[in-house]
């Protein structure tokens, strides 16, 4: 909380070909602390001047997350990375994120996370643009942290990244939630994620009587954030001593169109993981 009042450390990254001005405070080293960052998008070392960053790169093989590639379609790649054995490449990255992140505090300690890094990727390799965090073994909350890089936002990354780790939890056989506090655009991007996906099962099985557990069950998504999306949505409703699901489908339609965009679908059959055990 006392860092979110903190003045910016950093004023610009750039990163690959973009360059973005940072939105909050982050403990990058004193010796770090300038107007532009200038950063590797493949290995994820930042440099104060940019003639560095342009030597490192004349040296720097690294053209992808190091970490398992566990999904792939025509146009992004998912990476797997652990923490444990990637600690340079992961706090880099927790500083990276933290330029736009205003609440949450650094984890000093990221051994017990996996980091999944979303890539688009060309011909001259796999660009980050997003990531997710996720606690090894928590078994309440699917998503630590959640950030799409600035220039690709309101694209629909974020709700694949969301998706995405639904799908996990789907593998593993139970519900998860992200972890409290939600940032506001975290916050927006959820709500408008799950009801999105709720709202498709019960137009996908209008004649079926669906309780809120069978929608978890299908989803992963918890029952208290689906019965958040139902009363928020007045599909929840009381009547006659008797709580009921209001699924007459114009009335769905009308709610699901006001969620926006849906997001850049996964495609559950290109993800290649198993439960960690
Ligand atoms: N204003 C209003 N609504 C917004 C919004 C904005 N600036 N950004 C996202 N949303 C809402 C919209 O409902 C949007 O759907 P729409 O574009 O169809 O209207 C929905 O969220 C998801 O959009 P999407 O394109 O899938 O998300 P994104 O790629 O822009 O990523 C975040 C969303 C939250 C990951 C991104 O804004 C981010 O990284 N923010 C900084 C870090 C952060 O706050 N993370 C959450 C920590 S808990
Ligand atoms: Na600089």
């Amino acid at each position: 909380f006392e860092e979110a009042t903190k003045v910016k450390t950093v004023e610009y990254i750039e990163f690959g070909k973009h360059r973005v001005e940072s939105w909050y405070f982050s403990p990058f080293p004193r010796e770090y602390h300038c107007a532009t960052l200038h950063i590797c998008e493949f290995c994820l070392n930042f440099f104060v001047n940019k003639a560095e960053l342009v030597r490192h790169s004349e040296r720097c093989m690294v053209r992808c997350p190091p970490g398992d590639e566990i999904y792939r379609d025509d146009a992004v790649s998912m990476f797997e990375v652990d923490a444990k054995n990637q600690q340079a490449y992961c706090e880099n990255l927790c500083l990276i994120s933290k330029l736009f992140l205003d609440h949450k505090t650094l984890h000093y300690d990221i051994d017990p996370f996996y980091f999944y890094v979303l890539c688009e990727h060309d011909s001259m390799g796999y660009h980050m643009v997003g990531y997710f965090s996720r606690e090894k073994g928590n078994m309440d909350n699917n998503l630590s942290c959640i950030l799409v890089l600035p220039f690709v936002q309101r694209k629909g990354y974020g709700k694949f990244i969301v998706e995405f780790s639904y799908e996990l939890s789907l593998k593993e056989g139970r519900h998860g939630s992200p972890e409290k506090p939600l940032s506001d655009l975290g916050h927006r991007l959820y709500v408008s994620w799950w009801t999105q996906r709720v709202l498709s099962v019960l137009l996908d099985f209008p004649d079926k009587t669906l309780s809120i557990t069978d929608l978890s069950q299908i989803t992963a998504i918890d029952p208290v954030d689906i019965q958040y999306v139902l009363e928020n949505f007045k599909i929840l409703r009381y009547s006659g001593g008797q709580f009921f699901l209001f699924t007459e489908k114009e009335f769905l339609e009308s709610i699901r169109k006001s969620q926006g965009m849906p997001g850049r679908p996964v495609i559950r059959d290109n993800i290649h993981w198993i439960p960690h055990r």
